[in-house]
């Protein structure tokens, strides 16, 4: 592989490990493109919810998941979603959608036409691409170039989410995360799951700063050995 072929770098984890801000960072610094994967099945979610589609029915969901147009911007440095033309960065963080984001995302029909989706973004990055998601390393790109797997301790998580979403009770916030990451561990289709050949980084102990020298450093290796 020559240095100017592009490279595809996967960024999985349960949420709270510093996934998107290690993922946009490290685009950044290394001049990639990015795309945040949860962002997109947080828009379907939202979608589903704005038209009235029964979020506990997935046989309703999978009529509805052809309808939404769903486009994501790439720049790192200004992550954007519209859903049939009305940007939804904001609405899709609020907690109704939090809350029905599992159960969407585990409807079949969902993951294939989203998986199709992140394909296209990723085979069209010029210089590169920093995908972040739970099933890119496994499933979306199997044959990325380099695959991080990030975790941290169930406290380390909800201490991170409680300092982003103000005001919020640690363990209450805790006891979501677990709630929704063993939904995202157990579903049939795509779950969340370390590739095995992932490198597994904990960033219980690490800061953002560190995480992100991490990963710079082996995308630079990977490139350097090529
Ligand atoms: O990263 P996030 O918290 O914004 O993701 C929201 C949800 O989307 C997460 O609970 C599971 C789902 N998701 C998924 O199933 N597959 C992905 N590649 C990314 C996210």
């Amino acid at each position: 592989m020559e240095s100017s072929t592009p490279v595809i770098v996967a960024i999985d984890g349960p949420s709270g490990t510093g996934k998107s801000s290690t993922s946009k960072a490290v685009a950044a610094q290394l001049g990639l493109s990015y795309l945040d994967t949860g962002a997109q099945y947080r828009a379907i979610t939202w979608w589903m919810v704005t038209n009235g589609i029964d979020t506990a029915d997935p046989s309703a969901i999978a009529a509805a998941a052809g309808k939404p147009e769903i486009v994501s911007g790439t720049d790192p440095e200004y992550p954007a979603i519209t859903v049939d033309g009305f940007d939804v960065a904001g609405p899709i963080r609020e907690q109704d959608v939090t809350s029905r984001v599992s159960a969407v995302s585990a409807v079949p029909e969902v993951r294939a036409r989203i998986t199709e989706l992140q394909r296209t973004i990723a085979a069209s990055a010029v210089t590169g691409i920093v995908v972040e998601g739970r099933d890119i390393g496994t499933t979306v790109l199997p044959d990325a170039d380099l695959k991080i797997f990030l975790t941290a301790s169930p406290e380390a998580r909800a201490a991170r989410r409680s300092g982003e979403l103000k005001g919020t009770d640690l363990h209450a916030t805790r006891e979501a995360l677990v709630k929704r990451d063993a939904a995202d561990s157990s579903r049939k289709t795509s779950p969340l799951a370390k590739a095995d050949d992932a490198v597994e980084v904990d960033t219980t102990d690490l800061s953002l700063h560190q995480v992100i020298e991490c990963v710079v450093t082996l995308v630079e290796e990977k490139r350097a050995g090529r």
